[in-house]
C-alpha cells in the first residue's frame, strides 16, 4: 500500500476514504517547517499538505537523492507554499483545488466590503464592552455600498465571483485590473493601469494570485493612487500588500479603512493593524465553510488517487 501523509486533519468523510486506499498518516502538530517538508519528501509516497507548509526549492534540495514522494496533492487553490518548479523537478506533481472554494472565498471579500464599511467591528467591540449607550443619530456612521464603484485586481475565477455580488446584488460599477485583457459576461471596465482601478474604486479587493509575480504589487505607490474614502479588502495573499505601506496608509489617514483576510507573514498580524479600529481582520477565513472545507479534501483527495492509478490528476498545476 503507497504511504500517504495528510499534514492536517481534515474533514473525516475523506480521511476515512483515504484510508481504503492508503497507509495513511495525520499529522496533528501544525504546519510543516521546511526541514518536516524535507522530512516528509523522504518518507512519504504521497502527501496532501495545505497553506503553511513549506515546500521551497530547498526543501526539494535537502530531499534529492532520497526522495520518495511522487505526488503533492495540496488542499486549497492557493500553492504559494509550495515552489512548483523545484517539484517538477524532482518528478513530483503538484495538484490543488480551484473552483470549489470559489463562493465562500467571495462571499468573504463581501463580508469585508460590508463590514469594514459599516464599522461591524467596531459595533460588536462596543456592544461586547457594556459601553452601548442605545441608538444615537449620529452615533458610529459608516459609508454606503450600494451604487458604488468597486475595483477587483486581478479577474480571475474569485475576483469575477465577488464582481458579480457587487454589481448584481449591490448595484455597485465595477472596474477591474487585469494582467491580460479579459472579456466578463456581466457589466464591468476593464482599466488599463493598477493605479487607473486603485483610483477609480471606492473599494479596491485584491483577489490576485499570490506568488512570485504578485508579491507586492500592491505598494505604497498604489495604495497612494487611492481615495481618502475609499477602502482597501484584500482576500488573496498577504505577500501581495507590503504591510507596512498599508499601515502607514492607513495611520496616515491616506485611505478610509481596511478589511483583511490574509497577512504577510500569518499568523503574525502586524499590532499596528489591530490597534486600528477602522481595520477589519480575520483569521483566513476564505475558504472555511464545512461545505467547502469537505469539497476541498475531497478533490485533494480525488487528485491523489488519480495519480495512484497513474492517471493525471484533474487539478495538476
Ligand atoms: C486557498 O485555498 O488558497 C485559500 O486561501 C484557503 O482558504
Amino acid at each position: 500500500m503507497k504511504t500517504l501523509l495528510i499534514t492536517r486533519p481534515i474533514a473525516e468523510a475523506v480521511i476515512d476514504q483515504a484510508r481504503e486506499l492508503f497507509d495513511v498518516t495525520v499529522s496533528e502538530t501544525g504546519a510543516l517547517d521546511e526541514a518536516a517538508a524535507e522530512q516528509a519528501l523522504q518518507s512519504y509516497d504521497a502527501i496532501l499538505p495545505t497553506l503553511g507548509d513549506l515546500f521551497s526549492a530547498q526543501a526539494f534540495a535537502g530531499a534529492a537523492g532520497n526522495m520518495r514522494c511522487k505526488m503533492l496533492g495540496n488542499f486549497g487553490v492557493g500553492y504559494n507554499h509550495i515552489d512548483v518548479a523545484a517539484a517538477k523537478q524532482a518528478g513530483v506533481l503538484v495538484s490543488n483545488t480551484p473552483d470549489v472554494l470559489t463562493d465562500a472565498t467571495a462571499d468573504i471579500a463581501m463580508t469585508l466590503i460590508l463590514a469594514t464599511a459599516r464599522r461591524a467591528g467596531e459595533g460588536e467591540r462596543l456592544v461586547r464592552s457594556g459601553n452601548w449607550g442605545g441608538f444615537g443619530p449620529k452615533d458610529l456612521l459608516g459609508t454606503h455600498v450600494t451604487g458604488k464603484t468597486v475595483g477587483i485586481v486581478g479577474m480571475g475565477r474569485i475576483g469575477q465571483a465577488i464582481a458579480r455580488r457587487c454589481h448584481f446584488g449591490f448595484g455597485m460599477n465595477v472596474v477591474f485590473y487585469n494582467r491580460s485583457a479579459k472579456t466578463v459576461d456581466f457589466p464591468a471596465t476593464q482599466l488599463p493601469t493598477l493605479a487607473d482601478t486603485m483610483g477609480a474604486a471606492d473599494f479596491v479587493v485584491v483577489a490576485t494570485p499570490g506568488g512570485a509575480a504578485t508579491t507586492h504589487l500592491i505598494d505604497s505607490a498604489a495604495l497612494s493612487a487611492m481615495k481618502p474614502s475609499s477602502i482597501f479588502v484584500n482576500i488573496s495573499r498577504g505577500e501581495v500588500v507590503d504591510e507596512p505601506a498599508l499601515v502607514a496608509a492607513l495611520e496616515a489617514g491616506q485611505i478610509a479603512g481596511a478589511g483583511l483576510d490574509v497577512y504577510e507573514n500569518e499568523p503574525v498580524v502586524p499590532d499596528a493593524l489591530k490597534a486600528m479600529d477602522h481595520c477589519v481582520l480575520l483569521p483566513h477565513l476564505g475558504s472555511a465553510t464545512v461545505e467547502t472545507r469537505q469539497a476541498m479534501g475531497q478533490m485533494a483527495l480525488d487528485n491523489i488517487i488519480a495519480w495512484s492509478n497513474g492517471n493525471a490528476p484533474a487539478q495538476s498545476v
